[in-house]
């Protein structure tokens, strides 16, 4: 059997449906409202090098699972730096600085949203210091270095290197660019999350009026999910049954829907999907999650490697995909739902469905990418 045709013995690890799901357009556009999702797609859609990402048919897999549609955003080109995190982070320092100088940026981040912080920090020649776990690969060090940021290196976990950004920012002044919220510190989390808004304004005018039935979100602390359901909420005319998807290791936004309230959950083993690997929802995309999720799936790490493969081995569509860890889990769920007939059916997922997809990297970590090809 190819690797292409491997995916029809995919299995998910956990399925839930969201019984408090109330999708309501005005609930989540009082969260990140329509001005705010406005004036990110004006401002970002005149820096230099702006262009939409490809929205690429899957239709291989479409085939293979019997659905009519799988488009996939393909975030590995998101200007250089290979992830959607470029909307966010960079955005929101842009916003926050209005032009000043003489402001320090910090940051604390798995990698991706580091870079756009440092990358946006550039750009406007700010200075910028950058907290990573002992998680965050060299690799994404060096990166970040190349954009002129001071990289610390912090023992622990991601929570650890957020608390020393924290600590390290309060005692120099410098002005914390974060992608999660905390009690008083909103505003920056959401204007990140605006930022991401950009992916489904381009979406909309991508689709050409054909109906999304699903789409399945990633998410870590939830920003990039909740983005796109005010995304979709500000630009969809059809509401598509909304799916978020984690790794089974980290299933924190499946556990707080569960238990209809913000659950910490306890990180076992750090996922592949570095990104994802989140044990708190963050407070302003549960205030959209809560209601407006249908159904949440969590996925076994064993199927990332023969995903990466397959979007580049052409198995899934009829162009090369460069794909990273974090853009496996909405094919390796959707694959895993597909397989199971009874869920297949309860949710209508069937040979009318136009499901959307988040390929969010590229080879961001390229050293990890080339080990998962290989
Ligand atoms: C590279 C990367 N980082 C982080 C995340 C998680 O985003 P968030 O923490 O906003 O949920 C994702 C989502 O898939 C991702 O692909």
């Amino acid at each position: 059997m190819s690797t292409g045709s491997e995916v029809l013995k995919w299995k998910y690890s956990q399925f839930l449906k969201n019984k408090k799901n109330n999708f309501n357009k005005n609930n989540i556009l009082n969260v990140l409202t329509k001005h705010e999702i406005d004036e990110a797609y004006k401002i970002i859609s005149k820096w230099e090098n702006y262009s939409p990402t490809p929205l690429i048919s899957l239709k291989k897999l479409s085939e293979k699972l019997k659905l009519n549609n799988i488009f996939y955003k393909d975030e590995s080109k998101r200007f250089h730096l290979k992830s959607f995190k470029a909307l966010g982070g960079s955005y929101a320092v842009e916003k926050v600085t209005k032009g000043k100088k003489n402001i320090i940026i910090s940051t604390a981040t798995a990698g991706n949203h580091g870079r756009s912080v440092a990358w946006g920090s550039k750009k406007l020649g700010l200075k910028c210091k950058i907290f990573i776990s002992e998680y965050v690969s060299e690799f994404r060090a060096k990166v970040m270095r190349s954009f002129g940021a001071d990289v610390i290196r912090v023992k622990g976990n991601y929570d650890n290197s957020l608390k020393e950004c924290i600590k390290q920012s309060k005692q120099n002044k410098w002005q914390i660019i974060q992608d999660v919220a905390w009690q008083d510190y909103k505003l920056v989390p959401k204007l990140t999350m605006a930022g991401y808004t950009v992916m489904m304004k381009e979406i909309s005018e991508q689709i050409n009026n054909k109906k999304i039935s699903h789409v399945i979100l990633q998410a870590g602390v939830g920003g990039m999910a909740a983005a796109m359901i005010a995304g979709i909420a500000r630009y969809l005319n059809h509401i598509p049954q909304i799916i978020v998807v984690e790794p089974e290791s980290a299933a924190c936004v499946l556990e707080s829907i569960k238990a209809g309230k913000i659950e910490k959950i306890s990180i076992k083993k750090e996922s592949l999907m570095g990104g994802m690997s989140c044990d708190e929802v963050s407070m302003v995309p549960w205030e959209i999650l809560k209601n407006s999720v249908n159904h949440c799936v969590t996925v076994s790490d064993n199927y990332i490697s023969k995903t990466v493969k397959s979007l580049s081995n052409c198995e899934f569509s009829k162009e090369k995909i460069i794909g990273g860890e974090c853009s496996t889990p909405g094919i390796i769920g959707l694959a895993g739902l597909c397989n199971d007939n009874e869920i297949k059916k309860k949710i209508n997922l069937n040979d009318r469905s136009n499901v959307l997809l988040f390929g969010c990297e590229g080879d961001a970590d390229e050293e990890l990418y080339q080990k998962l090809l290989n």
